[in-house]
């Protein structure tokens, strides 16, 4: 039986870390491992609030460290389902760091995940559908088709054949990852 849809609101998560001298490199800057590592929690919580189930990450897609992170600054991520699919979900994850004595707050990266929803046996299993609501949530829902077909490609999951005008699906891609 089809699962009833579920609010992308249900799938907003928040959490925030401190950076502490063990996270760092030999720069004093967050370690680029610890972050996504940390991104990838909040990403799974978004996708088993969403999925109602044990989630496992299929996919990240490019990730840039433009702005350093220091020591002892707070790193918040937030994240949440733009789009499900039939098993998968796409999350988008933004990250800002925030320097606590001046409170100046930056944006410092943003990826998209690949979550895939585990059942009982181990396997895939078909997850609600998301109900965009807002025009924010409903735009990010209609460009997340475009980067799910661009991942497929990518990973050998889509027939190159089967795109009849690649220079249109490609620029296609490119509008849909601005944010
Ligand atoms: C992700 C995983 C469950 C997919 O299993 P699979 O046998 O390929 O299953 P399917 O072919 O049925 O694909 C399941 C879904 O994953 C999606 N998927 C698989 N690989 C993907 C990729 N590279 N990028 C995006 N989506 C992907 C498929 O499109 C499908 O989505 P849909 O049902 O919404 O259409 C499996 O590869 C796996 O268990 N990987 C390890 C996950 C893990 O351990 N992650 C932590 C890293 S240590």
């Amino acid at each position: 039986m089809e699962k009833p849809g579920k609010p992308s609101s249900v799938s907003h998560a928040i959490m925030s870390e401190l950076v502490l001298p063990n996270d760092t490199n030999g720069l004093g800057n967050l370690m680029g491992g610890r972050l996504l590592h940390w991104m990838d929690i909040c990403a799974s919580i978004s996708s088993q609030r969403h999925a109602g189930c044990v989630c496992v990450t299929a996919s990240v897609d490019r990730v840039e460290f433009h702005s350093p992170i220091l020591q002892s600054e707070i790193v918040t991520i937030r994240s949440q389902v733009n789009r499900a699919f039939r098993t998968s979900m796409e999350i988008e994850i933004v990250v800002d760091a925030e320097n606590p004595r001046t409170g100046n707050k930056r944006r410092c990266n943003h990826a998209f995940y690949t979550f895939v929803a585990i059942g009982q046996d181990g396997s895939p299993t078909p997850v609600p559908a998301l109900i965009p609501e807002t025009d924010d949530e409903k735009e990010r829902y209609e460009k997340a088709d475009r980067r799910r077909q661009f991942r497929l490609f990518m990973s050998g999951r889509l027939d190159p054949d089967g795109v009849q005008d690649m220079q249109e699906f490609l620029l296609s891609i490119k509008d849909a990852q601005s944010f």
